[in-house]
């Protein structure tokens, strides 16, 4: 049976900062951050905005009432939970009105958690054919002003349906993954700001992508050759071309050329929104899949996910015919364009804002944010989410 990605949404919020910008704040030459680091804005999310509504705004994009009657198993894979009980899935399955005879979870591994989605939703429609699997993938990556990893911030969200014949990418079965208990980014319960190695974590990423890339070859047979594109996990644009860059050369300088094109085109939506964490591959490959202009049905894609701490997975797709006509490319666009560019003043005094902590209540003022889930307040140590304006 084919089963894989049907349809992918996007949600980012509505505010950003120019890398540029921060760069001059932070005295640092802006070619650091826009070719060294390769981004250009940073998503910035108001205090409106959390996993939960991030996650549900992309999900609302590509819904249909169909989906919401097959859906029977909701996974939202997150490293910016906001209960250590609750999953963020059960809000999701509220907001959304997803039949109610349904699972929902929320899972846990740095940024490969919306990978695990989504190879427990195959599992699950192999054995389920004519259901349905909503896999989230939503995080505010937060390392903290003026620290090392503050160029390589974000806020977004990925959605994906995972169904039998997909009307974007069959999954292939074969898939390599690999576990390592290392501390290259972690965040312990009491911080709301991530710790990390950053020389580390570089290094692990590449490490892990090269065990794994070895293993699926193994696995599988296949080559360089065999590949349209490959799309990487990306906490910053030049950090999937490092790991890229280590396997090129099994290539002839033809396939080198195709593969490097694209890499570019995968990284587009990325430069402009920052790390997403769980959601960053899937972004990724919403960027190839939209912008490319010349990937065919049958193109196999090569995916690799790499969550900290660590687990690192290589898996692969096959476009499937006229896929470009199910992508929501005009409304991600859109959205895009109504973002408002904040000064590096304005970043620091939202990063600082953040909800109380000690179990005060609070109301939010959303005039201000356009998206139509959001966060009102806090009332009794429960999140009060609304939808519609
Ligand atoms: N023009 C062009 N390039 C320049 C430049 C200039 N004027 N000045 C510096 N650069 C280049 C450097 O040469 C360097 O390039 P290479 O890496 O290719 O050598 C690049 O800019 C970055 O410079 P530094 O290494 O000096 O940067 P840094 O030490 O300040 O921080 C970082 C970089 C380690 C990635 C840091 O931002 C960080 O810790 N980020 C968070 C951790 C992270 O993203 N790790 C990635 C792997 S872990 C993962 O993937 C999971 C996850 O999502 C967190």
């Amino acid at each position: 049976m084919n089963i894989g990605i049907d349809k992918i949404g996007f949600h980012t919020p509505h505010l950003y900062v120019d890398m540029n910008k921060l760069a001059v704040a932070r005295d640092v030459e802006p070619e650091k951050f826009t070719i060294g680091i390769g981004q250009e804005k940073m998503a910035l999310a108001p205090k409106t905005q959390d996993a939960v509504t991030l996650a549900a705004n992309a999900a609302q994009l590509i819904l249909d009432e169909n989906d919401k009657e097959k859906i029977d198993l909701v996974i939202f894979g997150t490293e910016s939970g906001i209960d250590h009980s609750k999953s963020a899935a059960v809000y999701i399955h509220r907001l959304l009105g997803i039949n109610p005879y349904a699972r929902s979870i929320e899972l846990k591994q740095a940024c490969y958690g919306a990978t695990a989605g989504i190879q427990m939703a195959k599992g699950h429609i192999a054995l389920n054919p004519e259901s349905k699997v909503l896999v989230l993938g939503a995080d505010i990556a937060r390392y903290g002003l003026n620290t090392s990893g503050e160029s390589t911030q974000g806020a977004g969200a990925v959605a994906l349906v995972i169904s039998k014949n997909p009307k974007l990418l069959v999954l292939e079965e074969e898939s390599a993954y690999l576990t390592d208990d290392i501390m290259d980014f972690w965040r312990p319960v009491y911080s709301d700001t991530a710790f990390v190695d950053g020389k580390f974590s570089n290094e692990q990423y590449i490490s892990f992508f090269n065990k794994v890339w070895e293993k699926y070859k193994e696995k599988t047979n296949l080559a360089l050759k065999d590949f349209s594109a490959i799309c990487f996990h990306l906490p910053y644009t030049k950090m999937g071309l490092k790991a890229l860059r280590t396997i090129l050369e099994e290539g002839t300088e033809e396939e080198q050329t195709r593969l490097k094109k694209h890499y570019q085109t995968s990284t587009l939506y990325n430069r402009i929104v920052g790390n997403i964490y769980t959601g960053s591959l899937y972004l990724s490959l919403l960027s190839l899949l939209e912008q490319n202009d010349d990937l065919k049905a049958g193109s196999r894609i090569g995916l690799y996910s790499y969550g900290s701490g660590a687990v690192g997975e290589f898996f692969s797709g096959n476009l499937q015919p006229d896929y470009k006509e199910y992508l929501y490319t005009d409304e991600h666009l859109e959205m895009f364009d109504r973002r408002k560019e904040v000064s590096v003043e304005e970043y620091e005094a939202i990063f600082i804002d953040t909800l109380p902590s000690d179990g005060s209540d609070v109301v939010l003022n959303h005039t201000d944010d356009p998206a139509a889930i959001y966060l009102a307040g806090i009332e009794d140590n429960k999140r009060i989410y609304r939808s519609g304006k």
